[in-house]
């Protein structure tokens, strides 16, 4: 039974010698709850002088007289970066890695049935000698004891590890091989392990006397797929006769997840990778946020962003997160922390600890397909990564290894070639050959990243820019889906991210997310929301205002869509279908829809022009949106002048045609509707026309908040929309946050929307009952949210 230590932790931002010792005044000292962060940022514009620093957290503890006899554990799931733990004064462990958890054996330090004290110097500095630090580093590494601690009392003997592997898993009779660990392993210790459903009924069980390694065949159980992510539980007691010295739970699932030369095959078969890279950071709080935050992008990811892959740049991420992506199948790409740069001896000596933790740690999850043991984006050093890609394989027989790479053919020493394919610019081709990338053709091969860097975009930026994000998207996405060996590709990334001033806009922002901070989406998230079928998408890359584009040419439009076609109106008059874009997006699940001819057959049916001389005179008016009237090039003149002619029309009639249908220009505004088709019937429309009303949207992933191990959070996003329910992009006004006493708001009570979006957080504080959250704009619009805390009985 894990009993979690997240409250009544003090804490002080400067560590003292004697803040270890027992008798050290606590006067001072904050109390603080864990998830913690060391220090509160601001939302853009810091560096991370704020957060790096030599702080101290301290519990003070009565050890129970039931735990005499008894092995004391305690497990740390997140600190960074370099904590050095002390009981009672007494140095006990020194951890040097901010993202991998470690467990310290307390029982011969403590003194059972008086109060002792437990100390953490945690050191948060980026100067200190270990991964991922020693050079620059492209997002921030914030500090704290930011994920959970719990204590574990343990029997002498008990189970250290339980270890699962499947295989056969096509096949009607599975393999389970179970590898168990004790701490120390003694004679005429037996195990047995019962496979249960999650809810515990029994499957079957298996017996391990002697030998802690075994392989046993499994009838009746289904497969862990992204579609179907079932999982199981296998309870493991040890007994001494018929005493039962310990109980181990492992949830696990019966998959196959293997990288060949022509893609990736899950369970036997073939399946596109279609992810997006992660960081765990969120705005304030850095890394610290409890389970359901973490859950939260889970559900963002698959849901409001239809991947089915996420790559946990740059390192291993929250058990929580990855717990859930095992839930809601979603497949990881997980790796050692590391950024560009190589140490020392010594600090590739923690890199391979790195490795062997990271390893341990998460290799009972069945989302997990791939292990990255290499620096990400780091140059050749074959010694070292001998010794990462062999500690991988000897912890792990059953998972392939990558390394994210930056540079071509360089010594594959692992199972698949993973690289950073940053070649698309917009205009050339989206991916690169497979053959040009890789230094073996027999061996899979990823695209890690791609886009980031080479075009941020910021949800307030130009139409233009914003869609020229998510074409940018689009173009890798369709590229990486022709190329039938690239196994699929992560873009860059999930969201914007707070980093370095080597980095970024000058503001602390990387501005590279498909959503914001908040995970609010940018045009881009559309690209890889309208990929499933779940329900229906339409998304419009242009708010039809024209007064947003040189010239007044709206240009080019896109649908990015999930439907069959998209029947386009204006001013409710029928202009034309569009369908899907095979010739440029055929590769892709759903292309996207290209708009782009908003006169349609209008001057047909409502000019009475005979289709030859409405289809010249139109191809004369988009010339003209295009070069304007003087630039207009000479065969367009010369068929203006045929019409003219032969058509007895003036220039002041053509002057006419092209304001009404195309520029407009100086005319009354104009509404357009979009309605997406799906087997002949309307399923969504979206209609865009000038803003008369200001409405603003307020939505919180819970309104039920439980105090359970720790506190609990929820996200609010917050997003002013116009009378037809579409974001108004340059709405920039602020917004008052107001929070009942039950709940604590967690950054400003002041914030201005960014790009018609902003989010905030509000956490429990010890509370329970009802709580409410007011949010007052501007022009004195509400919108108030409910919450009912309850506190766990468990
Ligand atoms: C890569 C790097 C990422 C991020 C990205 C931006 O080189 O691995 O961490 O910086 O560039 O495009």
């Amino acid at each position: 039974m894990r009993e979690y230590w997240n409250d009544d932790w003090e804490f002080t931002t400067v560590y003292q010698e004697e803040f270890k010792f027992i008798d050290y005044p606590d006067n001072d000292l904050e109390i603080v709850r864990l998830p913690h962060t060391n220090v509160t940022t601001p939302y853009n514009c810091f560096q991370s002088k704020l957060y790096e620093e030599v702080c101290g957290y301290r519990k003070r503890f009565v050890a129970p007289a039931k735990w005499e006899g008894k092995r004391i554990l305690i497990t740390f799931e997140g600190a960074a970066h370099e904590a050095t733990v002390f009981i009672n004064g007494q140095e006990v462990y020194i951890h040097r890695c901010g993202y991998t958890a470690f467990t310290v054996e307390l029982t011969e330090y403590i003194d059972i049935g008086k109060e002792n004290i437990l100390a953490v110097r945690l050191n948060t500095k980026e100067s200190i000698n270990q991964p991922p630090f020693g050079n620059i580093i492209d997002y921030m590494t914030y500090g704290g004891l930011y994920r959970e601690v719990y204590v574990e009392i343990k029997e002498k003997e008990y189970i250290k590890d339980v270890f699962l592997s499947t295989r056969e898993v096509e096949k009607p009779v599975k393999e389970l091989r179970i590898q168990t660990t004790l701490n120390e392993d003694v004679n005429e210790r037996y195990l047995e392990h019962t496979l249960c459903e999650l809810d515990g009924t029994v499957i079957t069980r298996f017996e391990q006397t002697t030998d802690r390694d075994t392989t046993y065949q499994v009838e009746g159980v289904s497969l862990w797929s992204t579609e179907s992510p079932k999982r199981y539980v296998l309870i493991s007691r040890l007994f001494h006769g018929e005493i039962l010295l310990d109980e181990y739970q492992v949830v696990f699932g019966f998959r196959e997840a293997v990288f060949k030369k022509d893609g990736f095959y899950l369970n036997g078969k073939k399946l596109k990778i279609r992810g997006l890279n992660r960081h765990q950071s969120y705005p304030y709080v850095g890394y610290a946020m409890p389970k359901r935050v973490q859950r939260n992008d889970v559900d963002i990811l698959i849901d409001e962003l239809g991947v089915n892959a996420v790559r946990t740049s740059h390192y291993p991420q929250s058990q929580e997160f990855i717990d859930y992506c095992d839930e809601r199948g979603l497949l990881v790409f997980t790796e050692i922390p590391g950024w560009q740069y190589i140490g020392d001896e010594a600090w590739k000596t923690i890199a391979c600890k790195n490795v062997e933790e990271m390893v341990l740690q998460y290799r009972n999850h069945p989302s997990i397909i791939l292990w990255g043991v290499r620096i990400n984006e780091s140059m050749d050093d074959d010694a070292f990564y001998i010794k990462t890609n062999s500690i991988a394989h000897r912890l792990d027989h059953s998972r392939q290894t990558g390394g994210v790479r930056f540079i071509q053919k360089s010594n594959l020493l692992e199972d698949v070639y993973t690289y950073n394919d940053f070649i698309h610019n917009g205009r050339n081709i989206g991916v690169s050959k497979k053959r040009s990338v890789t230094s073996d053709m027999n061996k899979g091969y990823l695209i890690s990243e791609y886009n980031g860097h080479m075009f941020p975009v910021k949800s307030f930026d130009k139409e233009s820019v914003r869609l020229e994000h998510a074409l940018r998207h689009a173009n890798v996405m369709n590229d990486y889906y022709k190329e039938e060996d690239i196994a699929g590709g992560f873009g860059w990334c999930m969201f914007d991210y707070n980093t370095h001033q080597d980095f970024g806009s000058g503001d602390g922002i990387c501005y590279h997310g498909v959503l914001d901070m908040f995970r609010n989406p940018k045009l881009a998230a559309s690209v890889y929301r309208s990929q499933t079928d779940c329900s229906p998408v339409l998304e419009i890359s242009s708010s039809m205002d024209i007064g947003e584009h040189p010239g007044g040419n709206i240009g080019h439009i896109y649908a990015f869509t999930n439907v069959d076609s998209v029947r386009v109106y204006k001013n409710n008059c029928f202009v034309k279908e569009f369908y899907p874009d095979q010739k440029w997006f055929k590769h892709m699940i759903h292309p996207p829809i290209h708009i782009d001819d908003l006169v349609g057959e209008r001057l047909e049916k409502e000019e009475h022009l005979d289709k030859k001389t409405a289809e010249e005179m139109k191809s004369i008016l988009f010339a003209v949106l295009k070069y304007g009237v003087n630039g207009l090039p000479i065969r367009y003149k010369i068929k203006l002048l045929k019409i003219m002619i032969f058509k007895k029309m003036t220039f002041e009639d053509g002057m006419e045609l092209f304001n009404k249908y195309v520029s407009n220009w100086g005319g009354k505004v104009t509404s357009f509707r979009f309605d997406g088709m799906k087997d002949g019937k309307v399923v969504i429309s979206v209609k865009k026309e000038p803003i008369a009303e200001n409405k603003l949207e307020v939505i919180t992933d819970t309104t039920e908040l439980v105090e359970d191990r720790s506190y609990d959070v929820a996200s609010i996003r917050i997003r002013m929309k116009d009378q037809n329910g579409n974001i108004q992009t340059y709405y920039q006004e602020p917004v008052m946050i107001e929070v009942s006493k039950e709940l604590t708001l967690i950054g400003p009570k002041l914030l201005s929307l960014k790009g018609g979006m902003a989010g905030t957080y509000v956490k429990t504080n010890g509370n329970s009952g009802t709580a409410k959250v007011r949010i007052t704009t501007m022009d004195g619009q509400q919108a108030e949210l409910d919450y009912v805390i309850k506190k766990s009985t468990v």
